[in-house]
C-alpha cells in the first residue's frame, strides 16, 4: 500500500469521529445519513439523523409515512427534493434495500458518491468515495491543477481515489479520508505544521495548499424578491403547498408575491397577484412586519418582506389558499425562510380580535 493509504489509516485509528450511523452496517441507516449530510454539516446532520431514524427506523415506516410527515422531519434541511427522493426510492424497495453497487446506485437521489459510501461502510465492497473533502485531499497532496469540475478533471480524481483505496478495507479508508479532509485537510488555513502527510505533500512543497483544489467554473447566484402575507382572518390564516418544479417543492408557504427585482411598496400595492387574492371590495389593509430579509440557498440569494393583513374570519378572499387555524401553521413543514418570517410576526392579540 502507498504512504498516502497507509497515514490515511493510521491517522483515522487515532482521530476518528464518534458518528452514530458508523455504529451500523444497516444499508438503510447509512443512505439516511449519506443523503442528511449531503445537506448540512455534521454536527447539525447529527441531530436530524437521529430524529429522522428514531422515526422511520426502516425502509418499510418511512415507505409507508405521509410525504408531508416526511417533509416535517426534513424541515430547515433545505433542498427538499431530496426527501422526496428518499420517499420514493424507499417506496419503491418494498422493504429490501438493494445489495449490489448498480442497484444502489439506481436508486433516486443517489449518484456515484452516495453509492460508494453505502456500499463500502455497509457491504464491505472496494469502491472509492469522490466528494469535496477527497478532491481536496487528493488535490494538494499529489498536487493536481486538473479542475475538479471539469469531465477530466473528475475521470482523474476517480481514477486516482480508485488506486488509493484499501481494498480489504474500504469501508475504513473510505472514512478515513473523508474525516482527515472534514477536520485536518480543511479548506482554509489547514494546519500543516501538524499533518502527518507534511513530508509528502505535493501542495505544501510548491505553496500551493490554498489554491488547491482548482474549480474551472464559479456559481452564478440569482436573486430573487419574495412577498409574503401573513393573514390574520379571525382564528384562520392561510397558507398553499408549492408544486412546480422549484425551491421548496412539496412544503407549505403563506401567499406570495414574487418578483425577479424589487418592487416598490406601489408596485407591490398594484401587482396583479396581489389583487387577484382579494375578493372584490374588501379592504386591504397591509401592515409591513418586516422588510428585506435576506436567505441564501446554494444559487439564489432570496429578498424577503413579510406583510400582515387582518380580514373578517368569513372573508371571502385568499379563497384559493388553504384556509387553517392560526395556531396549527407550526404543523407543516414549511422553508426555513418562511419559519423566520412567522417567528418575527407580533404576539397574537388573538382572543381580542377573533
Ligand atoms: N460526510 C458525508 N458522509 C459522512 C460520513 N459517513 N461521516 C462523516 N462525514 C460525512
Amino acid at each position: 500500500m502507498s504512504i498516502f493509504t497507509d497515514t490515511m489509516l493510521e491517522w483515522y485509528a487515532s482521530h476518528k469521529r464518534e458518528l452514530p450511523w458508523r455504529d451500523t452496517s444497516d444499508p438503510y441507516i447509512i443512505w439516511i445519513s449519506e443523503i442528511i449530510l449531503q445537506q448540512t454539516r455534521v454536527e447539525q446532520g447529527r441531530d436530524y439523523f437521529l430524529r429522522f431514524v428514531g422515526r422511520f427506523p426502516d425502509a418499510r415506516t418511512l415507505a409507508d409515512a405521509s410525504d408531508d410527515e416526511v417533509m416535517t422531519y426534513w424541515q430547515g434541511l433545505g433542498y427538499y427534493s431530496r426527501a422526496r427522493n428518499l420517499l420514493a426510492a424507499a417506496r419503491a424497495m418494498n422493504g429490501t434495500f438493494p445489495s449490489t453497487y448498480q442497484g444502489v446506485l439506481a436508486l433516486p437521489g443517489v449518484g456515484e458518491y452516495t453509492a460508494a459510501a453505502i456500499c463500502s461502510f455497509a457491504y464491505g465492497m472496494p469502491y472509492a468515495v469522490v466528494d469535496g473533502n477527497v478532491y481536496r485531499v487528493l488535490a494538494r497532496y499529489f498536487g493536481i491543477d486538473t479542475p475538479i469540475d471539469t469531465i477530466p478533471g473528475k475521470r482523474l480524481f476517480a481514477a486516482l481515489a480508485d488506486e488509493m483505496l484499501d481494498r480489504l478495507h474500504p469501508a475504513l479508508y473510505n472514512q478515513a479520508i473523508m474525516d482527515f479532509g472534514a477536520t485536518q485537510c480543511v479548506p482554509r488555513s489547514p494546519t500543516c505544521a501538524t499533518c502527518p502527510l507534511a513530508d509528502s505533500c505535493a501542495a505544501l512543497a510548491s505553496g500551493r495548499v490554498a489554491s488547491l483544489p482548482v474549480k474551472r467554473h464559479r456559481t452564478k447566484t440569482t436573486d430573487r424578491y419574495l412577498y409574503y402575507l401573513y393573514v390574520r382572518a379571525g382564528t384562520y390564516t392561510f397558507i398553499h403547498k408549492r408544486t412546480a418544479d422549484d425551491i421548496w417543492k412539496g412544503l407549505f408557504e403563506l401567499p406570495l408575491i414574487e418578483a425577479t427585482s424589487p418592487l416598490s411598496p406601489d408596485e407591490f400595492l398594484a401587482h396583479p397577484s396581489l389583487q387577484a387574492m382579494f375578493a372584490p371590495g374588501e379592504r386591504r389593509e397591509l401592515r409591513l412586519v418586516c422588510q428585506g430579509v435576506k436567505h441564501l440557498l446554494s444559487h439564489r440569494v432570496l429578498h424577503a418582506d413579510l406583510y400582515e393583513v387582518t380580514l373578517p374570519e368569513d372573508t371571502a378572499s385568499f379563497s384559493s389558499f388553504l384556509k387553517i387555524r392560526r395556531e396549527a401553521l407550526g404543523e407543516y413543514a414549511v422553508p426555513r425562510l418562511v419559519q423566520l418570517l412567522v417567528e418575527a410576526i407580533p404576539p397574537d392579540k388573538s382572543v381580542g380580535d377573533r
